[in-house]
């Protein structure tokens, strides 16, 4: 993977899991400044450790509180659906002005192969409404399974789209799925976070009938970085 020529500092809410703890990862390896949010920092350095070890001597993530990781430059938030909102809303003094990466996808266990979108037709677009204006919220990588992201020997064969009302906002998250070994797509603005909400279901029933551990997509038709 490519070392990338800017340094961002990144948070990632939720990191000691498995799709932030794999953003986190491949960030990190890319040479990005990642720090680690948890409920509890104890988990948090402990997760960093694991990534590092990992990492050898490019390992440089850290651990901390979810504030802690809400006050870098780019946040990601990768918790639960259930969790989502409260969690984000608890943070709205740290997030404000900044680019909010929603990675969260709408499943209702224990169908979580069957579309099931909330009532306001798609979580990350509800979340945006919640935080307001103040905060740019980009919706990116519900598509991208977490059995691929942490192991680095394997390219994570799917693309990402990445909606947003902020033009700007989303293009700087493509070139962070860019650094994290993944061609991202301008897919319009945050409306649009319900199609790739409901790709995510799509995607494991795939997997369960194929018995695999993650299914992807490409976009096609279109010239690739
Ligand atoms: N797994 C995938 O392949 C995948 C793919 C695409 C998108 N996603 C989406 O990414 C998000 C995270 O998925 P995941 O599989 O990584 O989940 P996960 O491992 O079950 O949870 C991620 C982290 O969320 C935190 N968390 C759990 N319950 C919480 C609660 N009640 N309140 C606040 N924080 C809580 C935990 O961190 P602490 O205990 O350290 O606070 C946990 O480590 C979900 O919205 C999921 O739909 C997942």
């Amino acid at each position: 993977m490519a070392t990338s020529t800017v340094k961002i500092s990144i948070g990632v809410i939720g990191g000691s899991g498995h799709e932030g703890g794999g953003l986190a990862l491949r960030w990190a390896a890319a040479g990005h400044d990642v720090i680690i949010g948890s409920r509890d920092a104890d988990k948090a350095q402990q997760a960093a450790q694991t990534f590092n070890a990992l990492l050898g001597a490019r390992g440089a993530l850290r651990g901390g509180s979810n504030l802690e990781a809400a006050a870098q430059d780019i946040v990601v938030l990768a918790v639960p659906f259930a969790a989502q909102q409260a969690t984000a809303l608890a943070l709205r003094e740290q997030l404000a002005g900044k680019i909010l990466i929603d990675v969260t996808v709408p499943l209702v266990p224990p169908k979580v192969s069957r579309v099931q979108l909330p009532p306001a037709g798609s979580a990350v677009a509800a979340l945006q409404r919640a935080l307001g204006e103040g905060v740019k919220v980009v919706s990116a990588f519900q598509n991208v399974s977490a059995a691929h992201l942490k192991d680095l020997a394997h390219d994570v064969d799917c693309d990402v789209l990445v909606c947003g009302d902020d033009i700007a906002a989303r293009e700087t998250v493509i070139g962070l799925a860019r650094d994290a070994g993944m061609q991202g797509w301008h897919a319009g603005t945050l409306v649009n976070s319900a199609a790739a909400e409901a790709l995510t279901s799509v995607l494991i029933a795939i997997n369960q009938r194929y018995k695999v551990p993650g299914a992807g997509i490409r976009i096609t038709g279109v010239p690739r970085d």
